[in-house]
């Protein structure tokens, strides 16, 4: 591309400005261009259809024609002639929207939506062929498939049912639930995952000293860890069992001024800030001991903790044990089914497009789907709304819904009337 960048008309106006003249032209085809740049960017699916692009919606045969002898010789080399790619990683073409087409064989000429291969065969066709290109593609009848039987998942689903799976192994500490029965053991149930993630953390970088909380944790992923943190949160916090060392009453009194970082009653509402309430007495005796020590550092605890003694902490410990712990305010993450509810108010009923601009995924290549989605969660394809919708998927939900689609047949479009769109005459 270099070369055409550089290739400037040599027109005695351009180079016969000022330095500040060129500056001002710059500013001034940026003000022109900005506006219609900037919802092309943004969203191609949003725009109103225009004139010409309803037209395609009803497309002669000739025109069909047409668009096959394009296909044939520019595209069907990878995307077949009937619109079903050999290779799953491409795109299915055959019954997708017309518009939707359209419009993105134009982000792939403008470089909006990056694909080299695709870049390289469209560079040089104008916006008639891209449309002939799309109505033949979109024409297509869809090879009759196996109606699919509907999964197990689709009437509701525990998205947390992998991860339960994983902390089996701390069953035995922290108890089945996260509600610990063994003294010297901290509950889990009662802290927000930030807190969780943070104090796993500090485990893995050597900062908390544990040799078994150490070990286990140095296996697990920065994903995992987030999803045990959740999995405990979403648990009901169960009270403390074990006996207490001291006078809760007077360690009410002692934790007076703990109450602006972990709640009056030791319930924090703070994500960064662990609960104290309910928390096994033993435990918090050990917490705060450690901070006394040093072994354990933390400036705003260590000093807080300054002029304590062993009577003071256990009398805390035996305070903070007694309250009754909340239950974290966290969002349970969305099952599949429920997830799949969300993408048919765009995408149409199992994935059957009803909008000529936005997609079918009905009967769309399982993998390509799935790359498809983490491209939108990762940046690499842009879109504000599929970014929005595939960042929180988890991989287990990118897997199942693509399998879903893909298993449907979609059907080819009919377009009688479009009474939600509003028509764009100016071109
Ligand atoms: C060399 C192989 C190749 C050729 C030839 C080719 N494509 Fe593609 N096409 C691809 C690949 C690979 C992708 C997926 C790229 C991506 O992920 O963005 C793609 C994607 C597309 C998409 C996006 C589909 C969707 O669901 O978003 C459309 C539309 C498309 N191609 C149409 C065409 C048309 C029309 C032609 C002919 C003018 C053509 N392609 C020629 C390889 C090719
Ligand atoms: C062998 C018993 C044992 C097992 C198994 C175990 N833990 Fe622990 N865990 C402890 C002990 C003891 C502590 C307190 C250590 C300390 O003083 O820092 C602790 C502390 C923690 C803390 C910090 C609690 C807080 O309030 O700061 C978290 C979080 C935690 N464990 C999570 C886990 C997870 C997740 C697993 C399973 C992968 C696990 N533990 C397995 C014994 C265990
Ligand atoms: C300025 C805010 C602040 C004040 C005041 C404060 N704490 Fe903390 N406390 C924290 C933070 C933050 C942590 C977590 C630090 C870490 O990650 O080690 C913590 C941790 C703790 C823990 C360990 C919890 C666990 O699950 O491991 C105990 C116990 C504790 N504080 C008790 C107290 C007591 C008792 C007081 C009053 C004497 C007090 N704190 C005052 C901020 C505070
Ligand atoms: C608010 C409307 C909306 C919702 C809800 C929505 N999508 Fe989309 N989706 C779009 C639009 C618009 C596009 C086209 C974006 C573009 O230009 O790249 C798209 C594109 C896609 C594509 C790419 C299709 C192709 O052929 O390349 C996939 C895959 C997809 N969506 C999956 C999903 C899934 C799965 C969900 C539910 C979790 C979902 N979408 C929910 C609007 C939506």
């Amino acid at each position: 591309m270099p070369d055409k960048l550089n290739a400037r008309p040599s027109s005695g106006f351009v180079s016969g400005l000022t330095g500040s003249g060129f500056a001002l032209l710059t500013i001034l085809t940026l003000v022109l261009v900005w506006p219609t740049l900037l919802p092309a960017q943004q969203d191609p699916s949003s725009r109103p259809i225009s004139s010409i692009e309803k037209s395609a919606l009803f497309p002669t045969r000739a025109k069909i024609d047409e668009g096959k002898a394009l296909a044939e010789t520019n595209c069907s080399a990878c995307h077949g002639m009937d619109g079903v790619a050999a290779n799953p990683e491409l795109p299915n073409l055959a019954t997708q929207r017309t518009i939707y087409l359209y419009r993105q064989l134009q982000e792939y000429r403008n470089g909006n939506r990056t694909a080299s291969e695709m870049h390289r065969h469209v560079q040089y066709l104008d916006d008639a062929a891209l449309l002939k290109a799309a109505i033949y593609y979109a024409s297509l009848r869809y090879p009759n498939k196996e109606s699919a039987t509907e999964p197990d998942w689709i009437n509701g689903d525990d998205p947390l049912r992998a991860v339960r799976a994983s902390t089996a192994g701390c069953a035995g500490c922290h108890g089945a639930e996260g509600n610990s029965s063994v003294p010297g053991m901290p509950s889990l149930t009662a802290q927000h995952p930030d807190y969780f993630i943070t104090a796993m953390n500090a485990y893995k970088a050597g900062e908390r000293k544990h040799g078994m909380m150490q070990m286990l944790v140095a296996t697990l992923g920065d994903d995992k860890i987030a999803e045990m943190g959740l999995f405990y949160a979403l648990q009901e916090p169960a009270p403390a069992t074990a006996p207490l060392p001291g006078d809760p009453v007077a360690g009410r009194t002692a934790a007076e001024p703990c109450a602006s970082c972990h709640g009056a009653d030791g319930n924090a509402t703070s994500a960064d800030m662990p609960t104290l309430a309910g928390q096994d007495a033993a435990y918090l005796v050990v917490s705060m001991k450690s901070y006394l020590d040093g072994d354990r550092v933390h400036e705003p605890m260590q000093q807080a903790m300054t002029g304590t003694n062993t009577i003071i902490i256990n009398d805390i410990a035996s305070f903070y044990a007694s309250e009754k712990p909340l239950a974290r305010n966290v969002r349970k993450p969305l099952t599949t089914s429920q997830w799949l509810h969300r993408c048919e108010r765009c995408h149409g009923i199992k994935g059957d497009s009803p909008d000529p601009r936005y997609p079918s995924l009905a009967g769309q290549n399982k993998t390509y789907l799935m790359g498809a989605m983490r491209a939108y969660a990762n940046g690499a394809r842009s879109n504000r709304v599929m970014h929005a919708m595939s960042e929180p998927l988890s991989d287990n939900d990118i897997q199942r819904l693509s399998e879903y689609f893909a298993a449907q047949t979609p059907r080819r479009a009919i377009y009688l009337d479009l009474p939600c769109v509003e028509l764009d005459e100016s071109n």
